[in-house]
């Protein structure tokens, strides 16, 4: 029989309500969705009051201050905390981003963070990728010269080299593909924003000898038409990328090739 509700054990309920102790005067309160993969357990939401005055600007701060002074089995990827390796992507206040470049000056009121959506998770904030890696290997994202004995550089024109901007500037947060309604629902199949631009800048990438194949592999009613324009994606792209442009200008090659 269909079900429609969320199963028993995969309700959210209210956690833990971890109380500032230093007394500040600027104090923030952040929700954060928990979840233990060892415990047999239902996902909880636990609420943090944080000390403002002590802590950095960027959301990865207050989790970073969370993680090191309240509770350190709070669980989530960051690196380079500079937007520059994608890992700390999560959903904060309603919207997918980089913790790490997202101020958290900008939200009023209490602060709600989530693992990416739509995808299994984990634990805590750190949601599996497995999948979208491994469609991004699918579209070989790497230069494929017909002469493999081509040792040399390989010269572009300016012009030809401007085509890559606003594509190689992707750090494959994943933002956008889990922003995307069609990935959301065809996750396994369609290949969701995020890798179609990457397939999108090897197609374009003057270098590259094998264009011709890389368009008939994308050519498919579930990897690539499964796009409706919707544009979450572009809405989303913490680096101000066009994934739905990206995708379009593929399918306009298709019909024009
Ligand atoms: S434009 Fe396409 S890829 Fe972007 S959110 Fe919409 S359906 Fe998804
Ligand atoms: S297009 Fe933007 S949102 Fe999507 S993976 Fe690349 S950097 Fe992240
Ligand atoms: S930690 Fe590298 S992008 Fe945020």
């Amino acid at each position: 029989m269909t079900q429609f509700n969320l199963p028993n054990n995969s309700k959210l309920i209210n956690g833990n309500y971890f109380k500032d102790k230093s007394g500040s005067k600027n104090i923030k309160k952040v929700n954060i969705y928990r979840w233990d993969p060892d415990k047999n357990e239902n996902p909880r939401i636990d609420t943090f009051e944080v000390d403002l005055k002590t802590c950095g600007n960027k959301v990865l701060d207050i989790l970073n201050k969370i993680k090191n002074e309240i509770d350190p089995t709070l669980t989530y990827r960051r690196s380079c905390a500079h937007g520059v390796c994608g890992s700390c992507a999560m959903n904060v206040d309603g919207v997918n981003t980089l913790s790490c470049m997202k101020s958290h000056k900008d939200i009023s009121g209490d602060i709600n963070i989530y693992p990416l959506p739509h995808l299994k998770v984990i634990k805590d904030l750190v949601a599996d990728l497995n999948t979208l890696y491994k469609q991004y290997e699918s579209i070989k994202p790497w230069l494929k010269t017909k002469d493999n004995k081509k040792k040399t550089e390989i010269n572009q024109t300016k012009e030809d080299r401007k085509k890559l901007d606003g594509l190689y500037e992707c750090i494959m947060c994943a933002c956008c593909s889990t922003s995307c309604p069609s990935y959301w629902w065809n996750g396994d199949k369609y290949l969701g924003p995020a890798v179609l631009l990457q397939a999108y800048r090897w197609i374009v990438d003057s270098r590259d000898d094998e264009r011709k194949e890389r368009l008939k592999e994308v050519a498919d009613k579930l990897k690539l038409y499964r796009c409706h324009t919707i544009m979450n994606c572009t809405n989303s792209c913490p680096k101000g990328l066009n994934p739905a442009k990206a995708i379009a200008s593929i399918k306009k090659m298709l019909a024009t090739n």
